[in-house]
Parts: C-alpha cells; sequence; structure tokens
C-alpha cells in the first residue's frame, strides 16, 4: 500500500485518479480548496484517508496544504493535478499580483514541490496543448503581451512539464514524470470534448504507484501510460533554471539542488 496526495481532487481527473487508487488499497489523501469542496470530496470518495485544504490561487493557501500534507507524514507519491483551464476570457490577477493561470498550474506545483516532504514519486499534469507553449520566460505574468487564454494554458501546461524534468535532473533519487490525458469532458475539458474520460486518469494513478519497470523511470513524458513526444524546450537546462529561479524570487522558497 503506497500513500498519495493529489491535488485539485474534488473533481474531475484528480478524483477519478483517487477512486482508481483507492480501489487498489492505496491511501489517498484528497485535496480541495476549501471547507465545501472538502466536504463534497470526502461525500464522492469516504475511502480517502484524508482531505487538505487550500486555495492554490494564493501562496499562502499553497503553504497551508503543505503544513496540512507534511503534518500527516510523508507521501510516496505526490500527484499535481489541479489546474485551471483554457478558457479564461481575462487575465484574473491573484491576491499576490499573478496571473492566476500561472500561480495555479505552475507556481503550485512549484512550492508544493519545495515544501512537502520529499516523496519517492512526483507525478505533473500536462496537457497535449503543452506543444503550443511558448518556453519564453519574459512574461510569466502576461503583465506586458495581450491576455489569450489558451496560449497562457498551454505555456503553463509546458512549464509543468519544465518543472517535472528539473526536477527529475535535480532529484535522481526521486521519480519525477509528466503526462497528458487527452482532452477529455471533465468540467475543465467540456462537454464536448472527444477523448475516452476512463483512460484519462489511468496514468498519473501508474505513475504514482507501479512497480511496471516503464513506470519506475523519471525525467519522462507520458500519454496513455506510453511515452509520447513533448516539447523540446522542456529538456533545457537554462529554461528549467529559470524557472526554478523565477518560482523562488516569487515565493523566497528555493527548490533544493540534490
Ligand atoms: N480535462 C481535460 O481535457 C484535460 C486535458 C489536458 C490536461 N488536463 C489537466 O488535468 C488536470 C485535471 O483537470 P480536470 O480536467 O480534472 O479539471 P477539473 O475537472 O476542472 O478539475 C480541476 C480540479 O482542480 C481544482 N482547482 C482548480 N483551481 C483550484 C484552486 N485555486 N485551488 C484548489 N484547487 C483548485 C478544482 O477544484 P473545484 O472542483 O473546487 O473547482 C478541481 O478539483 C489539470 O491539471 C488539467 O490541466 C485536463
Amino acid at each position: 500500500m503506497a500513500r498519495i496526495l493529489i491535488t485539485g481532487s474534488a473533481d474531475g481527473l484528480g478524483l477519478m485518479a483517487a477512486e482508481l487508487l483507492t480501489d487498489g488499497g492505496h491511501a489517498v489523501t484528497l485535496h480541495a480548496r476549501n471547507q465545501r469542496r472538502a466536504a463534497d470530496a470526502r461525500a464522492q470518495l469516504p475511502a480517502a484517508e484524508h482531505v487538505v485544504i487550500g486555495d492554490l490561487a494564493s501562496i499562502k493557501g499553497m503553504r497551508q496544504v503543505a503544513e496540512q500534507a507534511n503534518s500527516f507524514g510523508r507521501y510516496d507519491a505526490v500527484i499535481h493535478n489541479a489546474g485551471v483551464g483554457y478558457r479564461e476570457p481575462r487575465r484574473v490577477e491573484t491576491v499576490d499580483g499573478l496571473s492566476h493561470v500561472f500561480a495555479i498550474n505552475v507556481l503550485a506545483p512549484y512550492l508544493l514541490t519545495a515544501l512537502i516532504t520529499r516523496p519517492a514519486r512526483l507525478v505533473y499534469l500536462s496537457s497535449g496543448m503543452h506543444r503550443g507553449g511558448n518556453p519564453d520566460l519574459g512574461d510569466l505574468q502576461w503583465a506586458k503581451h495581450r491576455w489569450n487564454g489558451a496560449q497562457a494554458y498551454s505555456d503553463s501546461k509546458l512549464l509543468d512539464v519544465v518543472l517535472a524534468f528539473a526536477v527529475a535532473r535535480r532529484w535522481p533519487g526521486v521519480l519525477s514524470n509528466a503526462l497528458e490525458p487527452g482532452w477529455v469532458p471533465t468540467k475543465m475539458g467540456g462537454a464536448g470534448a472527444p477523448d475516452d474520460l476512463f483512460l484519462a486518469p489511468v496514468t498519473q494513478a501508474w505513475l504514482a504507484v507501479s512497480d511496471d519497470p516503464a513506470a519506475t523511470v523519471t525525467g519522462r513524458y507520458f500519454y496513455h501510460k506510453q511515452p509520447c513526444e513533448f516539447h523540446p524546450a522542456a529538456r533545457f537546462v537554462e529554461v528549467q533554471e529559470g524557472l526554478l529561479d523565477r518560482c523562488a524570487d516569487i515565493t523566497g522558497v528555493v527548490l533544493p539542488n540534490r
């Protein structure tokens, strides 16, 4: 039995992965943005071990999630799943003055990775849209460019792959991988999404717990348990280090080198 924390697991693919893992006999900690969503999550999956609470749109909320997670002991795996989508019609600014999409999709996985007691495995949810992402780190907060929700989302999902590969490079003792689940009909994906919803949570659960040699790798990118093409910039050390530096500047928390 493994202990797994899944962010953004009151709904969608996070909740579905949690169901797969609890069905497999694993102990899952859910995460929800507030008390109400925590009660919803608990009602959806009474078999969950714990629920941690915190709004990942704020650095304070990210820190609260990390503190609660650490209070429950070390996890075997953390799945960074929480995300907001590509349909935001305008730039939303967080209480910290950041782009909402960047804060939730990129900064939260960074800070949680840095603050949560290091697990054996880390899994980051990206998207096929990351291949259209821009690796230029010059305007991460969309302060200069005219807002484009699809591009902001694509950029954020590219940076999730960058983060997964950066962690894999810095922490050789940890398995750190990213994946795309397919375009599926969750709240984010929308009712018309064409891919298979029931396959979509499988790869993240597999990467979190499986002893399959294909799953016990690091610094890889997957779709439906198969290696998959990713944006080449995700491997560029200067992009990886640039992102880690920016996130450290914003949060004041440096990701350890080893
Ligand atoms: N669905 C797709 O087609 C698709 C395709 C490619 C990649 N993905 C990726 O898969 C992951 C899961 O997406 P999904 O389709 O399951 O989306 P979803 O159904 O919208 O679920 C997203 C989850 O994240 C939580 N969340 C969002 N903002 C949060 C915040 N500020 N604080 C705390 N929790 C927050 C949501 O909480 P609430 O329920 O309270 O809103 C929800 O539990 C995302 O990273 C997404 O980018 C999805």
